[in-house]
């Protein structure tokens, strides 16, 4: 019987990378929740709902039901893609002025509602991969395989310095580390909905583990439970 994969943990730890190919392994949906909470952020930006960075509650709570999210599979690409209200977003929503803003519009009580209401939904049929960092305790607390994914902050930091120099983009270790131990921080910190491994989820710390290694560990949970 199909069931539903929860994989939550720090940011930069290679969340995406495990759960879509554990999707594409088990003929499951990847759901990419963190493309959620950039989407509303996106549609933020386009209808001046955060002037000068700070965020109308006022008209994005009376807006929220508006905002609809839906994955479609790209046949192409082989991947799913994000889309807003109809609109494909996948590329929009990776860009700098939605990662400013996004950790803000993720604290709103209202918006988290919301999306969880349109993330269990999702989840109706089973048979889906989801990432984030509510998702085992929050979204889906009777999940059937939770995966709570770590890597050391020096290890995160080195790979997202790799992935900024491959890009070409001129950076600084220090600066890195810095903002992953503060996004750490907000993440864990925060009122609603705390980046917090679930009790029953089972830890994967991939410092040291290549791409097939974290592989091969989730689809033995998996296929243990399926
Ligand atoms: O995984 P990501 O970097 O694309 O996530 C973007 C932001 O959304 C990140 O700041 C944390 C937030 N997020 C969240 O609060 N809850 C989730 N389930 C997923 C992401």
């Amino acid at each position: 019987m199909d069931i539903i994969i929860a994989i939550d943990g720090y940011s930069s730890c290679g969340k995406s990378t495990v759960a879509k190919e554990v999707a594409k392994i088990l003929g499951y949906t990847y759901i990419d929740s963190g493309a959620m909470y950039r989407s509303v952020t996106l549609y933020c930006l386009r209808n001046n709902l955060a002037p000068g960075g700070v965020i109308d509650l006022e008209k994005l709570q009376s807006q929220i039901d508006l905002i609809k999210i839906r994955f479609v599979y790209n046949p192409e690409l082989q991947k799913h893609e994000t889309f807003l209200n109809g609109e494909n977003v996948e590329e929009e929503i990776r860009r700098p002025e939605v990662a400013n803003l996004v950790s803000p519009v993720s604290i709103i009580g209202f918006v988290r509602e919301a999306l969880v209401k349109q993330q269990r939904d999702m989840g109706e049929q089973k048979g889906i991969v989801m990432d984030g960092r509510d998702i085992g305790t929050v979204v889906f607390p009777d999940a059937g395989l939770k995966i709570f994914m770590t890597a050391s902050p020096e290890i995160r930091a080195k790979r997202r310095y790799d992935e900024m120099v491959a890009k070409g983009v001129q950076v600084d270790t220090a600066d890195i580390i810095k903002n992953i131990q503060d996004r750490d921080r907000i993440d864990s910190t925060r009122e609603i909905s705390p980046l917090r491994q679930a009790d029953d989820a089972i830890i994967l710390d991939n410092s040291y583990l290549t791409r097939e290694e974290q592989l091969e560990f989730v689809l033995k949970l998996a296929k243990e439970r399926i």
